[in-house]
């Protein structure tokens, strides 16, 4: 409903509108008091509706010059709700963006990266070296049977090595004859056993033998045992194989020597008990190596008469020791992060 007002009237209402609603917008503090202000300002029962509303009551030339004015009063109260708007959209940005902030001046909590355990870092070494040459990796179980890791290898019941090797025997109920390998050798009969031939393994892993705790001695070490075996393998691919591991492990200058020795598995032809440091001669011993005997060929159903075959067994802690310069074997059991992170990092 509109009620009759004079021009001077509305053009006072307009013009106490416009300051009131101004400062309204002025003083509005978030959007929702903005929306109230333009309510109150430009809402149905706004004055300025109701100025609006009278408009039709007005001569026709009151009508143009007070209509002129509603329209600037209008436009000039929207552009500052636009700017307020603006403002208070502008302020909250730059709250969040102050809340949020990261601050990156202090320096960051570094992680530590790991190593390769010495250990590791030969094996990797020895077993790459086989890999290349196009061996096949296999590891089997630290408790064996006394057949596998004797009997099965030649070894005579009463053979001096089982008690020379300072086995260490299982006492577990129900089983018997259950041992802690004494060497990696075992793997020769568990994998012509699994598979025909022609054969070409190697096989990484910890042995274990009753010895006593010293500086050069664990009573838990590792060895890479070595097993080829094919129709017409001689002696010589022993040789050249065993020169051309050393030659790639430790330097094209390195000599080898090939001196006899005996076990029981292979036929007596060169090798060595683990690596001994022999500082006398200037000769350390690495590797025992053979030709596989015919009697373990028979044992694991291969034909002696048709195929033939050379392995080989090393201790690879003292090449880790002699390699690093590492002066007692127990360091490479202390799990000593000071120690361990002298190697070579991962990650
Ligand atoms: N098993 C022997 C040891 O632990 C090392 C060895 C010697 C392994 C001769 C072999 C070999 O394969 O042919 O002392």
């Amino acid at each position: 409903m509109s009620i009759p007002i004079s021009a001077d009237e509305a053009l006072r209402t307009l013009g106490e509108e416009l300051t009131g609603g101004l400062e309204l917008i002025a003083a509005a503090t978030s959007v929702a008091e903005l929306e109230a202000a333009e309510v109150a300002m430009l809402g149905r029962k706004s004055r300025f509706s109701s100025v609006q509303r009278a408009l039709g009551s007005l001569s026709e030339e009151d009508r143009r010059t007070v209509g002129r004015r509603t329209n600037e009063v209008r436009d000039a109260f929207r552009a500052a709700l636009a700017a307020r708007r603006a403002e208070l959209d502008a302020g909250r940005e730059a709250r969040l963006l102050e809340a949020d902030r990261i601050d990156v001046t202090l320096p960051g909590r570094r992680l530590r990266p790991g190593s390769l355990h010495p250990l590791t870092i030969v094996q990797y070494e020895i077993v790459d070296i086989f890999t290349r040459m196009g061996y096949r990796v296999v590891e089997g179980p630290e408790v064996e049977t006394e057949w596998y890791n004797f009997d099965a290898l030649n070894f005579a019941p009463d053979h001096p090595a089982r008690t020379l090797m300072d086995t260490i025997y299982l006492d577990v109920p129900g089983e018997s004859g259950l041992l802690l390998r004494t060497h990696t050798s075992p793997m020769q009969i568990r994998t012509m056993e699994a598979q025909p031939p022609p054969v070409h393994v190697v096989v990484p892993g910890r042995v274990y033998r009753n010895e006593e705790i010293t500086a050069k001695n664990m009573p838990v070490f590792h060895q890479v045992e070595g097993l080829a075996v094919d129709e017409g393998i001689a002696f010589s691919d022993l040789k050249g194989t065993v020169e051309t591991f050393f030659r790639a492990l430790l330097g094209p200058e390195r000599e080898v020597r090939l001196t006899p020795s005996f076990f029981p598995f292979v036929e007596p032809v060169c090798g060595g008990k683990g690596c001994r440091t022999c500082a006398a001669t200037g000769w350390i011993e690495i590797m025992g190596a053979g030709m596989v005997h015919p009697k373990v060929l028979q044992n694991v159903g291969y034909d002696p008469e048709r195929y033939t075959g050379f392995a080989f067994g090393m201790g690879y802690d003292r090449l880790a020791m002699i390699r690093f310069g590492i002066p007692d074997i127990r360091l490479l059991w202390e799990s000593d992060a000071r120690f361990l992170e002298q190697f070579q990092a991962v990650g």
